[in-house]
């Protein structure tokens, strides 16, 4: 009964990935079209949990928006905001806090990880966030999101909130919303640590293809990231204890839209010597025009804002009613 309606979000809390274009960006874009609304967010209310430079996180703000339009998002089929423009979820969020349970917040491995060892001095915000993101997601009454494997923790909690609102106040308001965790590259590594996610938030890696990087570093990166000495099994059973390897060909299969068996019966018996040039290749050929797309929607910041504002509007005029509702629910 409710309308089929994607949400998403990306936090503009560094420069994007490629764990972020082949996690999240490309399968935005290929979600557009179908039976479903899809309504992408720059979570900037997300980003200030942790410290952010105003001046830098600005800028961040409007190349989160490039990176989306040039990796396929269209801003006229899909609703492409920033989140702190529609103060619904702000709103909202606050709802939830009512809703979540401490506990829950603080069983949250991001919190653990992003919080350190000394958490108590972490923001309240940092602890808060999955009620954030719940917000981001059910004031649109969105029935599917598109994440990475380290969301998937935070989208059960999403689902623990819609229940536990629609239990305790004896509506079906709210829909338990499916995670989409779906492909190959649902959890890109590292290239220097095959136990790792590849982050943005991780400033210590250098490693990390980033989409503003040109095609002599894209190939740099990929020849200098860690392996074994082993040449190439036939299929991915024979990946199996060899985590760095299994990432390069998950990367190399996602971006030219292959299963990895697919890649790996053409590349059985080879070396790394061999497979990371042509990863390499492959990689410059889907990530340059989004490069390039980018900087020239960066040329026009004006552009990007009008069409964030525009955004904004649209997603407006959704949230708005469903949050009313909310709070008229709740007796306020
Ligand atoms: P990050 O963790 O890089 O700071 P975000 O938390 O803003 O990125 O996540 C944005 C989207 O990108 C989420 O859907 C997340 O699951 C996805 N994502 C982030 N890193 C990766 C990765 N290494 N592999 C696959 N998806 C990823
Ligand atoms: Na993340």
């Amino acid at each position: 009964r409710f309308t089929p309606r994607i949400f998403s979000g990306i936090q503009p809390s560094g420069g994007l990935t490629l764990g972020n274009y082949l996690g999240a960006l490309k399968r935005f874009a290929a979600l557009q079209g179908n039976e479903s609304e899809t309504i992408y967010c720059i979570v900037d209310l997300h980003a200030i949990t942790v410290w952010q430079d105003p001046d830098v996180l600005r800028q961040r703000i409007r190349e989160g928006a490039a990176a989306f339009m040039a990796s396929g998002v269209d801003p006229r089929q899909s609703i492409l905001f920033n989140q702190s423009q529609v103060s619904a979820h702000a709103e909202m969020a606050w709802l939830f806090n009512t809703v979540a349970r401490v506990g829950w917040m603080y069983r949250m491995t991001q919190f653990k990880d992003k919080a350190g060892k000394n958490s108590e001095n972490a923001s309240l915000g940092l602890l808060a966030y999955p009620a954030l993101m719940a917000a981001d997601i059910l004031t649109y009454q969105a029935t599917a999101v598109p994440v990475g494997e380290d969301q998937k923790q935070h989208l059960e909690l999403t689902r623990d909130i819609a229940a536990k609102f629609n239990h305790d106040y004896k509506i079906e308001h709210f829909p338990i919303t499916e995670p989409l965790i779906e492909g190959v590259a649902t959890r890109v590594m590292s290239l220097r640590d095959g136990s790792k996610k590849m982050s943005k938030s991780d400033p210590s890696d250098a490693s990390r293809i980033n989409l503003t990087d040109d095609a002599d570093a894209i190939a740099q990166k990929i020849r200098k990231a860690r392996t074994d000495a082993d040449p190439l099994p036939g299929n991915v059973e024979g990946l199996k204890d060899r985590p760095e390897a299994r990432n390069l060909v998950n990367i190399y299969a996602a971006l030219a839209d292959e299963t990895p068996d697919a890649v790996l019966a053409r590349f059985e018996g080879q070396g790394f010597g061999v497979f990371k040039p042509a990863l390499a290749e492959v990689a410059v050929e889907a990530l340059s025009p989004i490069t390039r797309k980018m900087s020239e929607f960066m040329d026009d910041p004006a552009e990007i804002d009008r069409i964030l504002g525009h955004g904004a509007e649209r997603a407006d005029e959704l949230a708005t009613p469903i949050l009313e509702r909310t709070k008229e629910i709740m007796g306020l």
